[in-house]
């Protein structure tokens, strides 16, 4: 696994605390009101993180159904399972590469990746191992964001000011695969039939700059650059994000791609 991608416990808590409330459970909740989840399905989320998606799908899904979150970092995998909520559905987790699933070809009835598809090094190698474990009237539905976050940008900006342009090129990569039609085009390519491609409205919200900066994988090289560094990094990113401000709370406006994609 590049090191790039290799999440320690420590920020995959960090990540469940911090960034997850700001961002990733409210995109979950408002991803499963797009699903349309059908009753007693079997449904795989892909790349889950921690399981923000898993957790809002066990609580919309009707009937008794069967889901397994999966994702490539064990850590994060970990603090999921320690989050497993009571379900009337079966739910299990499992860490995997999404470009070799250890699963039998035609399990699942829906597969999602919230976030994941832009940090695949080989995008139609997952799509093509999604489409292999979906039943052949399955489909995909993945969100992946649309516009680089006013966050993002800003700390990038600081990063390249008071750090270097190579962790200011980490703080920009969740944004790396914006292109609606880029993502279309691949889904096409790998065999799904795009039926629905609509945009989610956010507003990441949070109090506490500091905090979401260092629950991010950056984290890493601010520790390395000192703590006066670190100091500077969130002081010019705060200055930076002043418009998005309000009584001490930043508002920050983020745009997500949402693809409802059929097998076939
Ligand atoms: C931004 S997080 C999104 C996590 C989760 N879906 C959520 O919404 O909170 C991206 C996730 O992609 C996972 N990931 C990156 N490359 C992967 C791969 N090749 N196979 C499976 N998961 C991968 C990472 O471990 C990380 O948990």
């Amino acid at each position: 696994m590049p090191d790039s991608f290799r999440l320690t416990e420590a920020a995959a808590r960090k990540y469940q605390a911090h960034s997850v409330p700001a961002m990733f459970g409210p995109l979950a909740e408002r991803t499963v009101e797009l699903l349309r989840l059908q009753s007693d399905a079997h449904v795989l989320d892909v790349a889950c993180g921690t399981g923000a998606l898993t957790r809002a799908i066990a609580k919309s899904l009707p009937g008794r159904g069967r889901i397994l979150g999966t994702d490539l970092n064990q850590t994060m995998i970990d603090v999921a399972r320690e989050l497993t909520p009571d379900t009337t559905h079966t739910l299990e987790w499992l860490a995997a590469d999404v470009t070799e699933l250890p699963l039998k070809d035609g399990t699942f009835d829906l597969a999602c990746i919230q976030q994941g598809l832009q940090f695949f090094p080989d995008k139609p190698a997952a799509l093509r191992e999604i489409q292999r474990v979906l039943k052949s009237d399955g489909r995909l539905c993945l969100t992946c964001w649309k516009e680089i976050s006013p966050f993002n940008d800003s700390l990038a900006t600081a990063l390249e000011h008071h750090i270097s342009t190579q962790a200011a090129k980490k703080a920009r990569a969740p944004f790396s695969y914006r292109d609606g039609e880029a993502i279309r085009l691949l889904l096409e390519e790998t065999g799904f039939t795009v039926k629905r491609h609509e945009t989610i409205d956010l507003q990441r919200e949070f109090d506490e700059l500091g905090e979401q900066i260092l629950a991010l994988p950056i984290e890493k090289d601010l520790r390395e650059a000192g703590a006066e560094k670190t100091q500077l990094v969130i002081d010019t990113t705060a200055k930076l994000l002043a418009p998005y401000e309000r009584d001490g709370v930043f508002i920050v406006p983020q745009k997500a791609h949402f693809f409802d994609a059929h097998c076939g």
